[in-house]
């Protein structure tokens, strides 16, 4: 049996755009609700209380559009509520995490440095990623980088990651892991500033398989049409533009 039902996406802001393209890609025939709380970002630069009462409020959102599903599409809010959604809901809830797992699987030694909120590297779920895969890893905050993301600001933001991996060797480095939606838009800025045999992971494409996963042992593969549509807590003026640039580019 088929469920038309819309598959509910989220994110702080425009980051999860980069996810909401994965899933459309493996699952096109679904329909998608995106919500950026742009309004309340950033999340990662909250407390754990703050950020998990501006989740909540966006889960009653998208409950409230009769979602079958609920995708995470922020490593922070994965990271902070997750484990507690899950919980608390029947409906299937797949969160995103920094691809630490297959940046373990193909380094040659080198380090592995992982770009993240300061919330994504404090909490436990990351704690045991890096117990588990962590060998060689580098966890380096990176406050206020997605909010340059966010502007669109790409000098500002080419600035901030040189300065941030000025102090490594760069040619010591076997990959680099994306562990917040936003940066995966900052792919081209970090080809330029790295060697180009440097893997650059992030966990979106992952995050896409899993879903589809859960649907199909679930029964709730839809047959379509597929669409989207594309919401913000913000000013939807200056916002959705922003999501429709993304999107395409993505
Ligand atoms: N895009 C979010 C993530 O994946 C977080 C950005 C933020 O709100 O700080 O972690």
């Amino acid at each position: 049996m088929a469920d038309g039902r819309p598959i509910g996406v989220f994110d702080s802001g425009v980051g999860g755009i980069g996810t909401l393209a994965a899933l459309m890609r493996e699952l096109p025939q679904e329909r998608f609700i995106f919500y950026g709380d742009t309004a309340n970002a950033p999340y990662g630069t909250k407390t754990r209380e703050d950020c998990m009462a501006c989740i909540e409020r966006v889960m009653a959102q998208l409950l409230a559009q009769d979602v079958k599903a609920v995708v995470i599409a922020c490593n922070t809010a994965t990271a902070v509520a997750a484990a507690e959604l899950r919980a608390r809901h029947t409906l299937p809830i797949i969160g995103i995490e920094p691809a630490l797992k297959p940046a373990h699987e193909l380094r040659h030694g080198g380090s592995i440095l992982v770009l993240a909120t300061p919330m994504t590297l404090r909490l436990e779920k990351f704690r045991a990623l890096y117990e588990r895969y962590g060998e060689g890893a580098i966890p380096l905050p990176c406050p206020g980088l997605m909010e340059l993301v966010e502007r669109e600001a790409h000098d500002e933001a080419r600035a901030y990651l040189q300065q941030l991996l000025s102090p490594y060797d760069l040619n010591a480095v076997d990959a680099v892991v994306l562990g917040c939606t936003h940066y995966v838009f900052l792919r081209p800025i970090l080809a330029e500033l790295l060697p180009e045999r440097v893997k650059v992971l992030d966990g979106n494409a992952g995050t896409a398989r899993q879903l589809r996963r859960v649907l199909e042992e679930r029964g709730l593969l839809a047959v379509g049409p597929g669409g989207v549509s594309l919401h913000t807590s913000g000013d939807a003026r200056v916002v959705l533009p922003v999501m429709r640039r993304l999107l395409e580019r993505a």
